[in-house]
């Protein structure tokens, strides 16, 4: 403690008995670990145009994005971080095409961390906030991780969350019993619990998608923005408001302070592809993070955390936030496909 406010280590020390007895000694570590490196990344992007850091690279990432200068650089801090920290056997990152795992030479190391360095890489150079996400799972025993050891469902996640580099610098996390928020004191350069025990509301009338899309989507999702933009004149009796950031931190971030449903649904733009965000370090950990606040993850069709991983930069469809929104964009989908079975020729 220091002056009656928590420190993020104080914090990690309190919450001791709530970790898994096997990763008590060690969990609260690799989290300091990575607070460290995201104020390196906070300290990069608050310089803005002054670190030289803005801008893109020639190269591409796996995905087929433009690299940005401050992703690669945010990418470097975080993998020099756990393979200097010595508690993680294996990292997986957006930005890496296989995941780097680190031989095993008869000391186990515990986790494997996976992530994606800095998300809403469109917003840096326009000086919008952006952020880290970041996902914790155990390590295979005895042994190097195997890619196959990175595939696992969102559930097994040992501890989740994110930084956003806004106005403040924020560090949001659950150790799988409620999700918290820290403040990031620019003078003692500590992270310190400003938001204990956040809790999403249920019921909300704020939506976030991009409807530049809005000819690509399915059915349920056309229904779903239709009443919400009808508001009290229609079945949701009450009007509805509009936010999309485009980090999908700090719009997943504004939904956690005060409700509302985030969507990057299944689209038929590119029909190759199931969805835009990244199962492994996007929607894994920020579905964690709120279903720890009370909210809900899901495609439209199954829940998140119950997806099995096909494959490392998997991509899927996401409806992120308030409990009851998602219920409904769910009961949606179960209307549209009964009705498109229906309609669908017997064989
Ligand atoms: O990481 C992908 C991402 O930048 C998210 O942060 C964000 O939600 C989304 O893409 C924005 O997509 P679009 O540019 O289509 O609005
Ligand atoms: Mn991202």
């Amino acid at each position: 403690m220091e002056s009656g406010r928590t420190s993020l280590s104080a914090f990690l020390a309190q919450e001791s008995s709530t970790i898994q007895a096997e990763y008590r000694s060690n969990l609260p570590q690799l989290i300091l670990q990575l607070s460290t490196a995201i104020k390196k990344i906070a300290h990069l992007t608050s310089q803005g145009a002054l670190a030289g850091a803005l801008g893109s690279l020639d190269s591409q990432n796996v995905q087929g994005e433009t690299q940005k200068k401050l992703d690669v650089f945010s990418d470097d801090i975080l993998i020099e971080t756990f393979k200097k920290g010595g508690l993680v056997a294996g990292i997986a990152s957006e930005e890496v095409d296989e995941p780097i795992s680190i031989p095993y030479t008869g000391e186990q190391k515990p986790f494997l961390t996976l992530f994606d360095p800095l998300d809403g890489s469109s917003n840096i150079d326009v000086n919008v906030s952006v952020g880290s996400i970041f996902s914790i799972l155990p390590a295979p025993r005895g042994r190097e991780p195997a890619l196959a050891d990175y595939l696992q469902h969102g559930r097994k996640q040992i501890c989740a969350g994110y930084a956003i580099y806004g106005p403040a610098t924020m560090l949001i996390l659950s150790l799988g019993k409620g999700t918290h928020g820290f403040t990031l004191d620019s003078a003692s350069q500590e992270f310190f619990l400003t938001h204990p025990n956040i809790q999403i509301p249920a019921e909300t009338s704020e939506f976030a998608i991009n409807a530049s899309n809005e000819r690509f989507w399915e059915p349920p999702v056309s229904r779903y923005i239709a009443e919400c933009k009808k508001g009290k004149t229609d079945v949701r009796g009450r009007d509805f408001n509009m936010r999309w950031i485009a980090s999908m931190v700090a719009d997943v971030h504004r939904i956690l302070m005060r409700g509302g449903v985030f969507m990057y649904p299944r689209d038929t733009k590119d029909p190759s592809k199931p969805g835009r965000l990244r199962l492994m370090y996007e929607a894994n950990p920020m579905t964690f993070v709120v279903e720890q606040a009370g909210g809900l993850g899901s495609t439209g069709r199954a829940r998140i955390l119950d997806l099995a991983p096909e494959s490392i930069h998997q991509r899927v469809a996401v409806i992120l936030g308030s409990r009851n929104e998602v219920e409904r964009l769910e009961q949606y989908h179960r209307d549209d496909d009964v009705k498109t079975k229906l309609n669908s020729p017997i064989p």
